[in-house]
């Protein structure tokens, strides 16, 4: 590992300290992979699965996930995996007293994304992938829907810094709508086309 690497490392470490501070309350999962990768994938937040194992996307949207990752042949090394939102999304059901996952609010958005901003400006990848409505608004900010922008290069300027970025539909989507599958390979083919250019 050379200097630049570590730098990255302790900036990352930074970064996470500082949310673990702040949010020490929260069952918190940070982002997890290959620092140095040129790809990095962003989901929405983590769930039960992925606070019991401390890692993004190994419950079931994770296993469809890795299922078009391994066709691709992207290995979970190759990349590095976060979420907008760095802890669980979470309420207490009152008829079985049981945690539940709820939807993003915006009080959650505004106590991480700059977290997320911090951390992909440290990564600096070649690429960044929104996985789903909610990544995509929180790196553009313009409302725009997952369904007109997924499979297509847009460059977003963050904080003065111009990224490639390419939307793919979440993959818990596909949970819920078997007919997006067809949609997702012709996407992952796109991907893999790109980063066949880096
Ligand atoms: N698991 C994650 O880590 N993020 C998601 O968005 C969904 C599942």
């Amino acid at each position: 590992m050379n200097i630049l690497n570590n730098d990255k490392k302790t900036a990352l470490l930074k970064i996470y300290q500082e949310f673990c501070n702040c949010f020490g309350h929260m069952e918190i999962v940070l982002g997890d992979g290959n620092q140095d990768s040129d790809i990095v994938l962003i989901g929405e937040a983590p769930g039960k699965d992925e606070v019991k194992q401390g890692k993004p996307f190994v419950g079931s949207a994770g296993k469809i996930l890795q299922d078009f990752l391994d066709r691709s042949g992207i290995t979970r090394e190759d990349i590095y995996i976060t979420n907008v939102m760095k802890y669980r999304l979470c309420r207490i059901n009152e008829k079985t007293n049981n945690k539940v996952n709820r939807p993003t609010r915006k009080e959650d958005l505004e106590n991480c994304r700059p977290y997320l901003i911090r951390e992909l400006l440290v990564l600096s990848p070649k690429l960044i992938v929104p996985l789903g409505n909610v990544p995509l608004n929180a790196l553009t900010d313009t409302g725009m829907k997952i369904g007109d922008v997924h499979g297509r290069v847009m460059d977003v300027e963050i904080e003065g810094k111009h990224f490639q970025v390419y939307p793919l539909y979440h993959p818990a989507s596909l949970i819920y709508n078997r007919s997006l599958t067809e949609t997702y390979h012709e996407d992952l083919e796109g991907l893999e086309k790109i980063i066949k250019t880096f």
